[in-house]
């Protein structure tokens, strides 16, 4: 049985978060447990699903609860994958901003992500159909 849960960074066992992290290959955050704890203390929300004891996915979000709400980071354990987890955390994670209009999130650029994040109601910039936008990104 799979829960899908709202928790506080507080909640999170490091070592679970990066056993989650460590299982997609999510590199860049486990090298830097540090800045791992420092990015999901300063999200808006977070979303957890647990197998029983086991910390099965994470989404979490940064908003400012009025004009913008940013997903980053959905990630799910490869043992758990296709089985609707991704799209719970992700529905639980924006139950919180009904109100806010814009929505953004960056990806790879993979069939994979593309099909999941589709499936969610989200639409790649350059297909949008609510007006031309263009996106911007900038990596330091
Ligand atoms: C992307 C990821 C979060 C999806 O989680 P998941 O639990 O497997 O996804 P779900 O089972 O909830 O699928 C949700 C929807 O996305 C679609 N989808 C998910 N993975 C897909 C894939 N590989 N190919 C095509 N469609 C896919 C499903 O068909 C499903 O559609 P439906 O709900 O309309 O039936 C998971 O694969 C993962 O953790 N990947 C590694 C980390 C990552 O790349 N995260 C995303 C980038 S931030």
């Amino acid at each position: 049985m799979i829960s899908i849960e709202v928790v506080q960074a507080e909640d999170l066992a490091l070592d679970d978060v990066l056993a989650l992290y460590g299982a997609v290959q999510w590199t860049a955050y486990t090298r830097d447990p540090g800045n791992l704890t420092r990015a999901l203390k300063g999200s808006s929300t977070i979303v957890a699903a647990r197998d029983g004891l086991v910390l099965a996915g994470l989404a979490r979000v940064i908003s400012d609860d009025a004009s913008i709400c940013y997903l980053q980071d959905v990630l799910v354990l490869p043992s758990h994958q296709g089985r609707g987890i991704g799209r719970a955390l992700v529905e639980r994670a924006l139950e919180p901003y009904p109100h806010v209009r814009q929505k953004v999130l960056i990806t790879d650029d993979e069939p994979r992500q593309t099909a999941f994040y589709e499936a969610l109601g989200y639409a790649r910039a350059d297909e949008f159909r609510g007006g031309a936008v263009r996106a911007f990104v900038r990596f330091d």
